[in-house]
């Protein structure tokens, strides 16, 4: 059970670098990052991420996630050194994509062009809203007229694949709000887009305000609304929705991503980041504090490890794939994790094709219109 190389049959491990800095914490942001103004922390990160990396990087990634955080906030000349720790470890020259989240208060011209030397070849925008009053909302230390320059930067850099990230659903927000977006983002011509429904994470400053009843979360219906013309008006623009959230236009699809729904191999370094080989997932230790001492000190940077039951891998290659446009394989995925999945699921699987949220095409099961709508819930059902 414990060999998994396939997705989708190129086999190979992917490798996420996290940059945990932000220049601000929004409100709904859940993922590990902090505001460090302190550049000392900044060359502790690169000193203990070049001795993680020693530990546990070998060979030729698939594909390269420099994620944030906010990797684009390192000052230029850090943000250089960022590379030159990167080069010692992973040719990214010979790497098919590296990609790389950036932010439009800290992109500039100077920082694409050390990006795009060093070998990245795509990079994403959180844009998020074009409107002043929504990005105010979501506390983005950005303008709409920023993040428009951050794109000219990278296209400036030479960067021929760059997605921008767009979030709807935003309390308050009517569908002409978002269709207005959409249609700025558009005129930038990007080559990918993602375009998230908010979400309210626990734990999060825009949770609590939730809960004091100080924020009223947007109406399910109007949602839907947003997300139905999200898919129409980026079809007729040549997009393909490969993935709930995911459109690519010119750029194709993200790469990187793609190996992860298709539960490839990667190892993430960086504070809290995780690895999953062969069924083994490790989580590292996730302040900056506590990881850059544990690779300073040459301990592993790991907090826990945790060797998956096969039900658990064959739900989690469910709960994954299932968001992706083609499905899953199921046959594919039981070759691979040698695991009876369709006897295992078939209950769920049937309850879920009955309820008019997947349907069965050969081997593959894949999420109906309704269940688009619906696909947190849809995933979920194969964690339990
Ligand atoms: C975690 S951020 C990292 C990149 C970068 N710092 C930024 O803000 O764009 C990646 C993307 O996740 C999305 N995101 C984060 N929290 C979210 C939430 N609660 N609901 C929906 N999307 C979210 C945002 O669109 C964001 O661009
Ligand atoms: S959304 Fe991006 S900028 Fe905002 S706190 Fe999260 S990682 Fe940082």
């Amino acid at each position: 059970m414990a060999q998994s190389p396939d997705p989708e049959a190129g086999g190979g491990t992917s490798l996420y670098v996290h940059v945990p800095f932000c220049v601000v914490k929004c409100g709904y942001c859940d993922f590990n990052s902090y505001v460090v103004e302190d550049r000392t922390v900044h060359d502790r990160f690169l000193d203990a991420l070049d001795r993680e990396l020693a530990e546990v990087w070998r060979g030729r990634p698939v594909t390269v996630f420099l994620g944030g955080g906010t990797p684009s906030l390192l000052d230029a000349e850090r943000f250089a050194r960022l590379f030159v720790v990167l080069a010692k470890h992973v040719d990214l020259h010979a790497c098919a994509e590296v990609s790389m989240e950036a932010n439009p208060e800290s992109l500039t011209v100077e920082k694409a062009r050390i990006a795009r030397a060093a070998g990245v070849n795509r990079a994403s925008i959180g844009v998020q809203s074009f409107d002043a009053a929504q990005l105010r909302f979501l506390d983005r230390a950005h303008t709409a007229e920023g993040a428009e320059r951050a794109f000219a930067a990278l296209r400036e850099a030479g960067f021929e694949n760059i997605s921008l990230d767009l979030m709807f659903g935003i309390p308050g927000e009517m569908p002409e709000l978002w269709t207005a977006d959409l249609e700025r983002a558009l005129t930038l011509g990007p080559d990918h887009l993602s375009c998230y429904n908010l979400t309210f994470e626990p734990g999060t400053r825009l949770t609590h305000a939730m809960q004091q009843g100080r924020v009223v979360p947007n109406d399910e219906e109007r949602d839907r609304l947003m997300f139905l013309h999200t898919r129409e008006r980026l079809a007729a623009a040549g997009f393909v929705a490969y993935e709930v959230s995911n459109f690519a236009g010119r750029g194709g699809p993200c790469r990187h991503n793609d190996h992860y729904w298709l539960q490839g191999d990667y190892v993430g370094v960086g504070p809290g980041a995780s690895s999953h080989r062969a069924g083994v997932r490790t989580t590292n230790l996730k302040t900056v504090d506590s990881w850059a001492r544990a690779a300073l000190d040459g301990l592993p940077c790991a907090a826990s490890a945790e060797t998956l039951h096969p039900a658990q891998r064959a739900g989690e290659a469910l709960w994954l794939g299932i968001r992706r446009a083609d499905g899953v394989d199921l046959a594919r995925v039981e070759a691979r994790l040698d695991w009876p999945v369709r006897a295992h699921f078939a209950a769920t699987i049937d309850r879920q094709v009955q309820a008019g949220m997947i349907m069965r095409v050969g081997d593959r099961v894949r999420l109906t219109q309704a269940g688009l709508l619906l696909a947190d819930r849809v995933g979920s059902d194969y964690l339990q």
